[in-house]
């Protein structure tokens, strides 16, 4: 079944010139690029796209670091691409994702990778349809 998911190269990403390579790995598995735009994020959309772990310990320093600097924003389209593309970023914690995964091959084992983790995935279909309208909101079907 054909859907749709919201991909963030993070700063961290950015920064480290890692966009290409997590655009070639989406590519690379067959998924479509539908939109990608470069901008740094404004606290409010963070807080918005965050919304679900505000209050939580880390959310502060995550809204922090991803207003940062720029952020790449990616809507891919294809066959249950929310689940693979979670299969391709690899666990949250660098640490213990899998070799052969975006986070396990590049993600650095220092004290802040879990918020500095390269990439953020959409993690359900109710998730990528609010998050793809936060970022995309001119986005049509
Ligand atoms: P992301 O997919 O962007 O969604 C929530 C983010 O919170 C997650 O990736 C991590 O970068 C970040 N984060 C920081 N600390 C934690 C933690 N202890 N547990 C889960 N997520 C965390």
């Amino acid at each position: 079944e054909q859907e749709r998911t919201l991909i963030l190269v993070k700063p961290d990403g950015v920064e480290r010139g890692l966009t290409g390579e997590v655009v070639r790995r989406i590519e690379a598995k067959g998924y479509r690029l539908v939109a990608v735009e470069m901008r740094t994020a404004p606290r409010d959309l963070l807080e918005l796209h965050y919304a679900e772990h505000a209050g939580k310990s880390f959310f502060e320093p995550l809204v922090e670091f991803m207003a940062s600097g720029p952020v790449v924003a990616i809507v891919a389209q294809g066959d249950r691409v929310i689940e693979g593309f979670r299969s391709l970023a690899g666990a949250t914690d660098p640490t213990k994702a899998a070799p052969g995964t975006i986070r396990g091959d590049l993600g650095r084992a220092w004290p802040t990778a879990v918020t500095q983790n390269i990439v953020h995935g959409s993690d359900s279909p109710e998730s990528a349809e609010r998050e793809i309208g936060i970022w995309f909101p001119l986005l049509g079907e």
